[in-house]
C-alpha cells in the first residue's frame, strides 16, 4: 500500500446547497470529482492526531464506490479509524447518532436525500461536525472555497476494504471498523419513547403501516418496530433497501409515496401510516384518510412532548424554519417557551440546540427532530406519534381536530414549480421584490397584506448572518405567502410558494387546504405573475 499524491484542477460546480453537495451521479463519476471535494473537507476540518471519522451513506447507486474512495483517502489523510455503516449504509440520523455516541471527528455522510437514485439519478456528499450535525456554513464556505484552489488530494492505492462483516480491517495505519448502527439507533429510539407503552398499543390489535419506500430505513424500521415492538409483520411495506429506491422517488409526500397513500385512502385502511425519505430523515404522517402537515405535526409534537418519557419535564422551546407555518408559534406561546424562526436546512437548528435553547424543531418540507441528535429524524417522529396514540387512544384526525381547536389552525399547503428557466425563476422573485412598496397595506378580499420582506436570520449563538432566505408576505391576521427558490434542486430552477391561512374559528374550515386556501392561491400567482413570467400556473407537486 502506497500513499500517492494526485495532480488534480479545481472542478467549477462544486458550491453546496442547503444540504451538501448533490449532482447527478455522471457529475460524480468524473475522475477527481468527488476525491477533490474529500480532499477539501479534510483540508478544511483539519482533523486532529488519532481522530475518528463516522463514514456511510443512504445506500443509492455510487455509494460502495464512494465509501471505497474516502476510506482510502481518510486513510491517507491521518485519520486512524473510521466508523463505517454495515455495507456502507447509514441513515442520516443515525450517522449523527453514531458520531455523538462515539464522540467522532465529525462524519461524511452520502445522500441525495428524497432526490430519484440510481445510475441516472442523483448523489450527494456533506460534511457533519462533532456535535453531529450538518456543518454550518462558514464551514461549507471554506470547503468550497478549498475546492476552487486544490491542486492534489491525496489517497492510498490499496485494495477495496470488505464492508459485509461487522468486524475491524487495517488500511494502511487506519482501522476501518463496520459496525451495525441499526442497534446503537435502536437503543437511541428506547431511551426516548416507551417502548412497553407502543408495545401494548400494537398488541391491542392496532394496525400500522410503515413505507421505507425502498430506502434507508428498512433495516431500522424491521429492527425498532417488529424486533423491539412486535408490531406485526404486515406493518412494513417497501422495506428492502434498493440502490435506485425501485425506481421510485424516494420522498415521503402524498404525490410520492402513492403506495401507502393508496393503502392510507382505501378500504379497511389501517390505524396510523408513516412513510421517510432517501436517508430516512424526513416523515410523513397518516392517519386512516387523514394527512398531517408536518408544520401541524410539529405543533403537536410539542404540544403534547410532556406525554413522553424524555421530555416528560418539559421542552426547554421550540424552533421552525421560516416556510413552516406558524401552528407551532401558538402552541410555544401557550407553554410559556421560546420560538425561534430560522432560515430553511437543518443546520440553523443546530446552535440553538447546543445551547440548550429549543429541544423540538422542525420544517414544513417533512422533518421533525429533537436534541437527540443533530439531523431531523423520520423514524423518530413515527415513534412519537406511536407513543402519543398509545397514551390517548384515539383515531390520529381526532387528536388533530381537537388540537385545532384549541389552538386554531394555520391551513397550509406548499406548491412547487420544477424545472423553471433559471432566468424565468429570478425573474420572479425580482418581480415580486420589486413590489414591495406597492403591496404594502393592498387589499385581496378579506386579506390584506401587513407587509413584505426578505427574510433574513441573525443566529442568536454565533451572531452570524444569512441574508436572501425567502420573501415573506405577512396578512394583517397572520396568514402568509412565502415565495423561495429551492438550494437542493438539480435541474433548473424551483420555485416554492408557502401558503398560509389563520383560522382561528376553531375547527369550522374546510378540510381540504386547496379548497379552504383558494384565495390565498390566487393572491400568490397574482402577485408574482408567474403565468405571464414562466408559462406555468400549475404546480408540479402540491404537498
Ligand atoms: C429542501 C427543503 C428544506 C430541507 C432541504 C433538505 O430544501 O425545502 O426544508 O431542509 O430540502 O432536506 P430546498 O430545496 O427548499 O432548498
Ligand atoms: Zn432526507
Amino acid at each position: 500500500m502506497t500513499l500517492q499524491v494526485v495532480p488534480t484542477q479545481p472542478f467549477s460546480g462544486q458550491k453546496p446547497g442547503t444540504s451538501g453537495l448533490r449532482k447527478r451521479v455522471a457529475v460524480f463519476q468524473q475522475p477527481h470529482y468527488l476525491e477533490n471535494f474529500v480532499q477539501s473537507i479534510f483540508d478544511t476540518v483539519g482533523a486532529p492526531e488519532a481522530a475518528t471519522l463516522t463514514l456511510g451513506g443512504d445506500g443509492r447507486y455510487f455509494n460502495r464506490q464512494a465509501i471505497q474512495i474516502i476510506l482510502k483517502m481518510a486513510a491517507a489523510n491521518g485519520f486512524s479509524r473510521v466508523l463505517v455503516g454495515l455495507g456502507g449504509i447509514l441513515s442520516t440520523p443515525a450517522a449523527s447518532c453514531v458520531i455523538r455516541k462515539y464522540k467522532t471527528y465529525g462524519g461524511i455522510i452520502l445522500s441525495a436525500s428524497h432526490n430519484p437514485g440510481g445510475i441516472d439519478g442523483d448523489f450527494g456528499i456533506k460534511y457533519n461536525t462533532p456535535n453531529g450535525g450538518p456543518a454550518p456554513e462558514k464551514i461549507t464556505e471554506a470547503i468550497y472555497e478549498s475546492s476552487k484552489q486544490i491542486t492534489c488530494y491525496q489517497i492510498l492505492d490499496a485494495p477495496d476494504v470488505s464492508l459485509d462483516g461487522i468486524g475491524e480491517t487495517r488500511l494502511g495505519d487506519m482501522v476501518v471498523e463496520v459496525i451495525s448502527a441499526v442497534d446503537d439507533y435502536a437503543e437511541l429510539m428506547s431511551a426516548i419513547f416507551d417502548f412497553n407503552a407502543i408495545k401494548a398499543l400494537f398488541a391491542s390489535g392496532f394496525s400500522f403501516r410503515f413505507d421505507a419506500m425502498h430506502a434507508v430505513t428498512g433495516p431500522y424500521a424491521r429492527e425498532v418496530f417488529i424486533n423491539r415492538l412486535a408490531a406485526p409483520e404486515t406493518s412494513l411495506m417497501n422495506a428492502i433497501p434498493l440502490e435506485d429506491f425501485g425506481g421510485g422517488h424516494p420522498d415521503p409526500n402524498l404525490t410520492y409515496a402513492h403506495d401507502l397513500v393508496t393503502v392510507m385512502y382505501g378500504d379497511n385502511a389501517p390505524d396510523f401510516g408513516a412513510a421517510s425519505d432517501g436517508d430516512g430523515d424526513r416523515n410523513m404522517i397518516l392517519g386512516r384518510g387523514f394527512f398531517v402537515t408536518p408544520s401541524d405535526s410539529l405543533a403537536l409534537l410539542a404540544a403534547n412532548a410532556r406525554l413522553i418519557p424524555a421530555y416528560a419535564q418539559g421542552i426547554a422551546g421550540v424552533a421552525r424554519s421560516m416556510p413552516t407555518s406558524a401552528a407551532v408559534d401558538r402552541v410555544a406561546e401557550e407553554l410559556g417557551i421560546p420560538c425561534f424562526e430560522t432560515p430553511t436546512g437543518w443546520k440553523f437548528f443546530g446552535n440553538l440546540m447546543d445551547a440548550g435553547k429549543v429541544t423540538l424543531c422542525g420544517e414544513e418540507s417533512f422533518g421533525t427532530g429533537s436534541n437527540h441528535v443533530r439531523e431531523k429524524d423520520g423514524l423518530w417522529a413515527v415513534l412519537f406519534w406511536l407513543n402519543i396514540l398509545a397514551i390517548k387512544r384515539q383515531p390520529v384526525e381526532n387528536i388533530m381536530k381537537r388540537h385545532w381547536a384549541q389552538y386554531g389552525r394555520n391551513v397550509y399547503s406548499r406548491h412547487d414549480y420544477e424545472g423553471l428557466p433559471t432566468d424565468a425563476a429570478a425573474g420572479v422573485i425580482n418581480h415580486i421584490h420589486a413590489s414591495f412598496i406597492s403591496l404594502t397595506g393592498k387589499q385581496f378580499g378579506r386579506y390584506t397584506i401587513q407587509v413584505c420582506d426578505d427574510f433574513s436570520y441573525t443566529d442568536s449563538v454565533d451572531g452570524s448572518i444569512s441574508n436572501n432566505q425567502g420573501i415573506r408576505i405577512l396578512f394583517v391576521d397572520g396568514s402568509r405567502i412565502v415565495f423561495r427558490l429551492s438550494g437542493t434542486g438539480t435541474e433548473g430552477a424551483t420555485l416554492r410558494i408557502y401558503l398560509e391561512a389563520y383560522e382561528p374559528n376553531r375547527g369550522q374550515h374546510h378540510l381540504d387546504a386547496q379548497v379552504a386556501l383558494a384565495e390565498m392561491i390566487q393572491i400568490a400567482l397574482d402577485i408574482s405573475e408567474l403565468k405571464q413570467r414562466t408559462g406555468r400556473d400549475v404546480p408540479t407537486v402540491i404537498t
